[in-house]
């Protein structure tokens, strides 16, 4: 591994019982990186997401971050060390005010333990505006986030997680559902991670998203990694044809 990786994965395997769901897997996620899992229904993506999240142990094999060797990982040990999920469905609280669910759960409060509401409003506000791009004076920090499409909601997620210092942001299929526009405003979410300087790792049945944002693209096939490849060093084309042949024939 390079000094500068965010995240790697050695040899890692996870089984449930009789069945092998990832075997041998070598993954890294670089700083300031968006990778891209590609792979069929079945592949081990979100199983391998899982035992990035501390969700999952793995069987056997090791993960590093930022070069440090953890063992025993738990998801609030992955929080701490930058990992956050967005989920499509779970991201918001529907309810709640826009200001709310940014700060929810990680509330600013006054050096007198008073919750500081002022200044959750006026960072909703900048980070609207900002990060956000939410232009239009429909939306304020106060609005409710019911109306707000699938696109945006998952929008809010990635700026919060930003805003909190997330290292790693991973979206497992965020453009399911989504309309046309709203899977444009995602994929620009995504580039935003980037402009932060942080990584991701973005997961998505559709080539097309996937080979738009990703600086490397990973193909797992019936748990195991394919191939790697960097999206500067292959086509689309090339790559559709790379995921045909593996589909095929189990190898490059
Ligand atoms: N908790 C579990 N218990 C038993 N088997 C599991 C469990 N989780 C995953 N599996 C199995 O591991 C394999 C990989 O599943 P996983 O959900 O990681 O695939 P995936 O690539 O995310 O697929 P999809 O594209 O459908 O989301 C599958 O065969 C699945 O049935
Ligand atoms: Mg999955």
């Amino acid at each position: 591994m390079t000094e500068n990786d965010r995240l790697e994965l050695r040899n890692i395997s996870k089984s449930f019982g009789e069945v092998h769901s990832l075997r041998n897997i070598n993954f890294r996620v670089g700083r300031n990186e968006v990778v891209g899992l590609l792979g069929d229904n079945g592949a081990g993506k979100s199983t391998l997401i899982k035992i990035i999240t501390g969700y999952h142990q793995p069987s056997s094999g090791e993960l590093y971050f930022n070069g440090q060797r953890v063992d025993h990982l738990t998801v609030p040990r992955a929080r701490e060390l930058g990992v956050e999920t967005v989920y499509q469905e779970r991201a918001l609280a529907d309810q709640q005010s826009l200001w709310r669910n940014i700060f929810i759960g990680r509330e600013l409060t006054t050096r007198f333990g008073f919750l500081d509401v002022k200044k959750m409003r006026a960072e909703t506000d900048r980070l609207m505006r900002g990060e956000l791009g939410f232009t239009s004076t429909a939306v304020t920090p106060d609005s409710s986030i019911k109306g707000f499409s699938g696109g945006e909601k998952q929008g809010v997620a990635i700026v919060r997680a930003l805003y909190f210092h997330a290292e790693i942001i991973i979206l497992d299929e965020p453009t399911m559902g989504l309309a046309l526009s709203e899977t444009r405003k995602l994929l620009n979410f995504v580039r935003e991670i980037k402009t932060a300087g942080k990584s991701c790792i973005f997961i998505d049945h559709n080539v097309f998203h996937v080979y738009d944002v990703a600086d490397r693209i990973v193909l797992l096939d019936r748990g195991t990694v394919a191939g790697e490849f960097r999206k500067a060093d292959l086509s689309l084309n090339e790559l559709l044809d790379k995921m045909q042949h593996v589909a095929e024939t189990g190898s490059l």
